[in-house]
C-alpha cells in the first residue's frame, strides 16, 4: 500500500511561473506536497538539472509542441531521496536515493517521478552531477538508436559541447562510432578529451568537416538547431541519415527526422546505466557549467538560454 504521507498537507516550496515570458516570470512559490499516483514515488529533490527545454517552454516558444498548465513549475531532471511510494512501487522504498527524469515540477523541494524512470545513486556520485545526468543520457542514447550509428561509422554532431553533446561522445565512443563534434574554438580541447575531432562551426563548416572526414559522414545530428539540416543532408547525402532535437519546424521543412516530446521512456533505463557504467569505470566525463541554488532559477535559465555551455547547469534544493 502506497505511503503519501504529508500529501496536499504541508507547502512546499518551487520556482514557478503564472505567465509566458522572460527570466523576470519566475517566481518563488507554495505548491502542495504533491502525492505520488500508481507507480510513482515522491522524491524530496537534492538537486535539479537546468535544460534548454526549461527556458523553451518558460517563454512560451514551445506552447505548440509541449503544453503545460499554468502556472507551471518546469525541471524535467532531479536527483534526491524516495520519500514516499505509491500504490504497486515495490523496487523503492522512503530512505532510497535516485535520480531519474520527471514530468516536470523538478524545481521543487518534491518531485513525483514514474517508479520505473528512475536508478538508484551511487554513493560516490553527488547529488548535482547525479541531476545532470538523465535528460542529456536519454537523449543521447535515443538518438544514436534512431540514427543507427554503428561502430565503424562516422558521425557529425552539431552543438557537441553542451549536455546533450557530452554524453552522445561518451556512448559513441564507447560504441566505437567516430565522431566530428561542432563547438566553438573555447571548447575544442574538451571535445577531444571525448574522443572527438572538433570543428568550428560557421562559414565554411562544409569544407572543413570535408577535410575532417575525406570519406564523408556516415550520420549527421543536429543538436543546435542553427539552420543546419540542408547542410546536414548535403554532407550525409541522404535525409534518413540526419536526425535533429533542436529542429523540429526545420525538421518539416527539410524531410528530416525530429525527435523528442513522444513517450522516451523507454531509453531511460538503459541511457541512466550507460552513464553509471562509465562513473563506475571513472570514466564519466560530465562537467558542471554552473551550480546554482534555487533561488537562482531565473540566472540558471538566463545562462542556459545564451547557449554556450561546456556540460550542465544544475540547481541545488535546500
Ligand atoms: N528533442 C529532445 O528530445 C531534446 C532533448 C534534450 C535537448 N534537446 C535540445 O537539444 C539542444 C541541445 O541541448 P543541450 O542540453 O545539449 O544544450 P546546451 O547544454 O545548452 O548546449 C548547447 C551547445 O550548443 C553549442 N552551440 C551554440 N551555438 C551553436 C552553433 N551555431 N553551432 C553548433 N553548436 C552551437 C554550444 O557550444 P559552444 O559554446 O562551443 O558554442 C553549446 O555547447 C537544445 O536545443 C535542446 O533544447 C532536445
Amino acid at each position: 500500500m502506497g505511503n503519501t504521507s504529508n500529501a496536499g498537507a504541508l507547502p512546499a516550496k518551487a520556482i514557478g511561473f503564472a505567465e509566458y515570458g522572460g527570466t523576470d516570470v519566475l517566481r518563488s512559490i507554495e505548491v502542495e506536497v504533491p502525492a505520488p499516483g500508481p507507480g510513482q514515488v515522491r522524491i524530496a529533490v537534492r538537486a535539479a538539472g537546468v535544460n534548454p527545454l526549461d527556458h523553451k517552454v518558460r517563454s512560451g516558444a514551445l506552447t505548440g509542441l509541449f503544453p503545460v498548465t499554468l502556472p507551471a513549475v518546469v525541471g524535467y531532471e532531479v536527483a534526491g531521496v524516495v520519500e514516499s511510494v505509491g500504490a504497486g512501487v515495490t523496487e523503492w522504498r522512503p530512505g532510497d536515493e535516485v535520480l531519474g527524469a520527471v514530468h516536470g515540477g523538478g524545481y521543487a523541494q518534491y518531485a513525483v517521478a514514474e517508479a520505473d524512470r528512475l536508478v538508484r545513486k551511487p554513493a560516490a556520485l553527488g547529488w548535482a552531477r547525479a541531476a545532470a545526468i538523465p535528460v542529456a543520457a536519454e537523449t543521447a542514447w535515443r538518438s544514436l538508436d534512431l540514427l543507427g550509428a554503428e561502430s565503424g561509422h562516422t558521425l557529425l554532431v552539431h552543438g557537441a559541447a553542451g549536455g546533450v553533446g557530452t554524453l552522445l561522445l561518451q556512448f559513441a565512443r564507447a560504441r566505437g562510432i567516430r565522431v566530428i563534434g561542432t563547438a566553438s574554438e573555447t571548447n575544442h580541447a574538451y571535445l577531444r578529451e571525448l574522443g572527438a575531432l572538433p570543428v568550428a562551426y560557421g562559414e565554411g563548416l562544409a569544407e572543413r568537416v570535408r577535410a575532417a572526414a575525406p570519406g564523408g559522414v556516415d550520420r549527421v545530428l543536429d543538436a543546435a538547431g542553427a539552420g543546419l539540416l540542408p547542410l546536414s543532408v548535403e554532407l550525409a547525402g541522404d535525409a534518413e541519415h540526419v536526425l535533429t532535437i533542436a529542429d523540429w519546424q526545420g525538421a518539416e521543412q527539410h524531410g528530416v527526422r525530429f525527435t523528442g516530446g513522444e513517450a522516451t521512456a523507454t531509453y531511460d533505463r538503459p541511457a541512466l546505466n550507460g552513464a553509471l557504467d562509465l562513473f563506475e569505470a571513472g570514466d564519466l566525463t560530465l562537467p558542471l557549467h554552473r551550480e546554482l541554488p534555487l533561488a537562482e532559477a531565473a540566472e540558471a535559465q538566463a545562462e542556459s538560454a545564451r547557449g554556450h555551455l561546456r556540460g550542465k547547469i544544475v540547481l541545488i534544493v535546500p
